[in-house]
């Protein structure tokens, strides 16, 4: 599929912005939707729906497959081995809370650690602070190095006593576009008995995933990332651990039986999805898969290549600028910041112009912090990005210098 054929499948992206081309660059905060995602939901609305799971009739039960044909696409898609491996959440932090209320009460001891980094969004810290409150776990944070790459040497010395009983780590970070070892951090955790769980939120919409291949324990992202909609989150994890692990939530669907003495528990994944889920974002999320299919990820992953060395070499020429990390590995998550203006003024002067990006902390204040910035601007690139949009951001940053300087 070429980049033009591509970008016509999003409708959004033929919209102006104060009679501008909309130029978006902020997909890492959530990206565009394509016309079969649309469709689908739509199709569904108007022609199959239903609740699932509950329903003995002909609506429920198409819409039921449907919804369940999703789980089969991101098994496949993450070449987990079953499907029941495959846990639906709201989206990547309800993913995350369900391991640390879960795994973290009923499998973690008062007094084994968890480990994160100090490059994490902030729904891969608050949930193990909450944890670490209430069950006396210890919390550990890896530091990173000034390039924005992961301590490997502090990272092995942090599990060295062996009492690390969960890493969760970030596959890519939402802030310095870093991709992390994954498959190195996974070895060292098994090797001090730790599992490890890696926040795929942002690498699962640039790179392959293959969670055998990595040999994680649980892998996290979210919908709306992945040209989905929002609402619908995926918990993949191996399935013996779903099997150690409590519920989290309690209600409909989750339960074998229930009486007023006790309830039992319906079998993995549905133990952990109470209440009526997101049916229309579920099914929304098949259509996304399949279009990152079409797509292909080798496709996916040379052109956020070519787009990330294009505008890294762009932003590089422009005085005053600084690009925040230098990752060996990293993809199209740009942050920046320049000098004698606030990230805020950046992103309004380039919001003038029809260009979307993000500024602030981007919900990771502790990596702010050991950067020693209060925020950035941050354009992030998706699968519809070209160079010529790089090119106008990267001319219109030139003007915005000028203006400042
Ligand atoms: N986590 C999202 C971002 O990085 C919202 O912008």
């Amino acid at each position: 599929m070429t980049l033009a054929e591509i970008r016509a499948q999003f409708p959004i992206l033929s919209e102006t912005v104060r009679g501008k081309p909309l130029v978006f660059l902020d997909s890492a905060a959530s990206a565009q939707k394509p016309r079969v995602v649309i469709d689908a939901m739509v199709h569904a609305m108007e022609h199959q729906y239903a609740n699932v799971h509950r329903g003995l009739h002909w609506m429920s039960e198409r819409t039921t497959d449907a919804y369940e044909a999703t789980r089969d696409s991101i098994a496949r898609l993450l070449n987990a081995n079953s499907r029941e491996e495959i846990v639906f959440t709201n989206n990547s932090t309800g993913a995350i809370n369900l391991v640390a209320h879960s795994y973290g009460r009923g499998v973690l001891k008062p007094g084994q650690a968890v480990l994160i980094s100090a490059m994490e969004h902030h729904s891969n810290i608050v949930p193990w602070q909450m944890l670490r409150d209430s069950h006396g776990i210890e919390l550990r944070v890896a530091p990173i190095t000034d390039a924005g790459e992961l301590d490997m040497a502090a990272f092995e010395a942090l599990l060295a006593d062996g009492k690390v009983g969960l890493v969760a780590i970030t596959h890519m970070s939402n802030v310095l576009g870093t991709y992390t070892p994954a498959g190195r951090i996974a070895a060292l955790a098994h090797e001090y008995g730790a599992k490890v769980l890696f926040d795929g939120s942002q690498a699962i919409v640039h790179r392959k995933i293959d969670v055998q291949a990595l040999d994680a324990d649980f892998y996290v992202f979210t919908g709306h990332k992945l040209y989905g909609p929002t609402g619908i989150g995926v918990l993949w994890a191996r399935r013996e651990l779903l099997e150690q692990m409590p519920p989290f939530l309690g209600g409909g669907d989750m339960i074998a039986s229930v009486s007023f003495e006790r309830s039992t528990w319906a079998e993995v994944p549905h133990k952990f999805e109470a209440g009526t889920p997101a049916i229309l974002e579920t099914i929304g999320l098949n259509a996304a898969i399949g279009f990152m299919e079409s797509v292909g990820y080798d496709a996916i992953a040379a052109h956020e290549a070519a787009l990330t060395d294009h505008a890294l070499a762009r932003l590089s020429t422009i005085e005053g600028l600084t690009v925040v990390g230098r990752a060996q590995d990293r993809g199209g998550v740009i942050s920046f910041t320049m000098q004698g203006a606030h990230a805020h003024d950046v992103a309004t002067l380039l919001d003038r112009q029809g260009i979307a990006v993000r500024a602030g902390q981007h919900c990771a204040e502790p990596l702010m912090r050991r950067l020693g910035l209060d925020s950035t601007a941050r354009a992030s690139f998706g699968i519809y990005t070209t160079q010529d949009e790089i090119d106008l951001l990267a001319g219109t940053l030139l003007r915005v210098r000028e203006f400042f300087a």
